[in-house]
C-alpha cells in the first residue's frame, strides 16, 4: 500500500490504495460537519438530510455533548468492565427507562444496534429456559426487514441478500409484513394488517407454539421506504403474542429516541413490547452506543440464583464511560429540550415542503420526523433502480438522503431550520426533476 501524498484526499493512484470496505474512490470523503452540514476534503459542502443514518439528531456539533464525552476522557475514559460500572452508565439506564413505556424497566447497554438485537434474543430464548419452557428458541421476524449485520441479527432480517452468507441462526422464521402483503395483493393498509396478523397466528401454529420463542419487528419498517405499521395490526400482534406466550420485541433502532412524536414508537402505537432494542440517536452520534429495554418478567431471570452472568457472553465495551457520557447527555437533553414538542412543529413544517418537492412524483409516508416517498414509476422515468437514482441526483446537489429500489427515506436532524428545511426541498425538487425529466 502506498501512502496518499495528500493525507485527506483521494490518493491519486486509487489502485494502490487500501480502501475501508465497502468504500470505493465513488465514496465521500468527509472531513468536517458543523449543525446539519458536513464538508468534504474538496471543500464541497452537503446538507443532511438524515441524520447520518437517523444518527445525529442534535447535529454535528452539539456542545452538551462534545462537553459530556470530552470532560469523560479526561477523567476515565475506560473502566474494568467485570469489577464494576460507572455512574453515567447507571444515570443513562434511568434516563433510558423514564423516556420508555411503562413496564420496561430494566436495560443493558451494547455497543451498537445489531448487539442490542442479539441480546434481545439471547434473553428472549433465556427467560423461557429460565421458566421451564426450554424449547421455544424459534425467533420470527419479517422477510425484507433489517435487524444489523452480525449473525444473529442478519438471520432475522429476511432478506435475499442475506442468502450468500449461507445458513443463519437455527430458528429463524419469517412471516410476512403488513406492507408486503398490501403491495402484493393490493389491499389497503387496515385489510393487509388483518391479513399479516393472522399469518403470524397461522405461521406459530403451524410451526408448534411450544417452540417459538419470539417475534422481532420494526414498527416502522425502514428498508420498504418507511412502511408504517398499520391501525390496530401491532394490538393484534400484542394479543396473539400473549395467547400463545410469544415474546414481543420491537426494534425500536430506527424509530427509537423521538423519531415518531414520542420517545418510542411503543407510546407513539400505544402497545408496550416486552423487550424494546433503542440505538442510532441514543447517543446523538458521539459515541456508539445502543441499549436493550426488557419488562421485569425479562429482569427476573437475570436476579434468579444465576445471577447477572446467566447474560454472558457481554461485550468488552458495553456500557464504557465515554458511550454511557454521550448517551447520557443526548437523553438529557432529549428529556429536558422538550425536544417532543419542537419535533412536532419541524415535522409539520417538513412534510408540507416534501409534499411540494415530491409533487405526485410518489407517496408520502410520514410519522413524526421519518419520511419515505415510495417513488413512481411514469412514462419517460428511467427504468430499474430510481431510489438509488435519485439519492445520487441529491448527493450530486449537496443533499443526503438515501435511496434504494423504489423508495427514498428523509430523517432530517431535531435541529434543522425552516430555511435548511426549505433548502432540503429546493434540491430535492431539483433532484427528482432531473431523475423525472424535468419539470422546472
Ligand atoms: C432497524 C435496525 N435494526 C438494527 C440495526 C443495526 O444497527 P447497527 O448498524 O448499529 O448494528 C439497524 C441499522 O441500520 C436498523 O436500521
Amino acid at each position: 500500500m502506498t501512502a496518499p501524498t495528500q493525507p485527506h484526499a483521494w490518493p491519486a493512484d486509487l489502485s494502490s490504495y487500501c480502501f475501508e470496505v465497502p468504500h470505493s474512490d465513488s465514496s465521500v470523503l468527509f472531513e468536517q460537519a458543523h449543525g446539519i452540514r458536513l464538508t468534504d476534503t474538496t471543500g464541497r459542502s452537503y446538507v443532511d438530510g438524515m441524520s447520518g443514518v437517523f444518527v445525529t439528531c442534535f447535529g454535528y456539533s452539539c456542545e452538551p455533548i462534545v462537553e459530556a464525552v470530552s470532560r469523560q476522557l479526561r477523567t476515565m475514559p475506560f473502566n474494568p468492565p467485570l469489577h464494576g460500572t460507572n455512574p453515567d452508565a447507571l444515570a443513562l439506564t434511568d434516563g433510558l427507562t423514564r423516556l420508555a413505556p411503562d413496564g420496561l424497566n430494566t436495560a443493558k447497554l451494547v455497543n451498537g444496534g445489531s448487539e442490542a438485537v442479539e441480546a434481545a434474543v439471547r434473553l428472549a430464548r433465556l427467560t423461557h429456559r429460565e421458566s421451564g419452557e426450554s424449547t421455544r428458541y424459534k425467533v420470527l421476524s419479517y422477510y425484507h426487514g433489517y435487524h444489523g449485520a452480525t449473525f444473529g441479527s442478519l438471520s432475522l432480517t429476511g432478506r435475499p441478500d442475506v442468502a450468500r452468507f449461507g445458513p443463519g441462526l437455527p430458528g429463524a422464521v419469517h412471516v410476512w409484513s403488513p406492507d408486503m402483503l398490501a403491495s402484493v395483493l393490493g389491499v389497503d393498509a387496515e385489510e393487509s394488517g388483518r391479513l399479516a396478523a393472522a399469518l403470524l397466528e397461522q405461521t406459530i401454529e403451524a410451526e408448534g407454539p411450544e417452540s417459538v420463542a419470539a417475534f422481532v419487528l420494526e414498527p416502522v419498517i425502514h428498508l420498504r421506504g418507511m412502511a408504517i405499521a398499520p391501525t390496530g395490526y401491532l394490538d393484534r400482534v400484542r394479543e396473539i403474542c400473549d395467547r400463545y406466550g410469544v415474546l414481543l420485541v420491537f426494534d425500536e433502532i430506527v424509530t427509537g429516541f423521538g423519531r415518531t412524536g414520542n420517545p418510542f414508537a411503543a407510546q407513539t402505537f400505544g402497545v408496550t413490547p416486552d423487550l424494546m432494542c433503542v440505538g442510532k440517536g441514543i447517543s446523538g452520534g458521539y459515541a456508539p452506543l445502543a441499549a436493550v429495554l426488557f419488562n421485569d418478567k425479562v429482569a427476573s431471570v437475570l436476579s434468579d440464583g444465576s445471577g447477572p452472568s446467566s447474560f454472558a457472553p457481554s461485550h468488552t465495551y458495553a456500557a464504557n464511560p465515554i458511550s454511557a457520557a454521550a448517551g447520557q447527555a443526548s437523553v438529557s437533553l432529549f428529556t429536558e429540550g422538550d425536544f417532543v414538542r419542537s419535533n412536532a412543529g419541524l415535522a409539520a413544517t417538513f412534510l408540507s415542503h416534501l409534499e411540494r418537492a415530491v409533487d405526485g412524483r410518489g407517496d408520502i409516508r410520514s410519522l413524526g420526523l421519518l419520511y419515505g416517498v415510495k417513488l413512481s414509476a411514469t412514462p419517460g422515468t428511467p427504468t430499474g433502480d430510481l431510489g438509488s437514482l435519485v439519492a445520487g441526483a441529491c448527493l450530486e446537489r449537496g443533499l443526503i438522503v438515501r435511496g434504494q429500489d423504489d423508495w427514498i427515506v428523509l430523517a432530517p436532524a431535531f435541529v434543522t431550520s425552516e430555511e435548511e428545511t426549505a433548502e432540503i426541498a429546493r434540491i430535492l425538487t431539483d433532484a427528482l426533476d432531473k431523475v423525472y425529466g424535468g419539470r422546472a
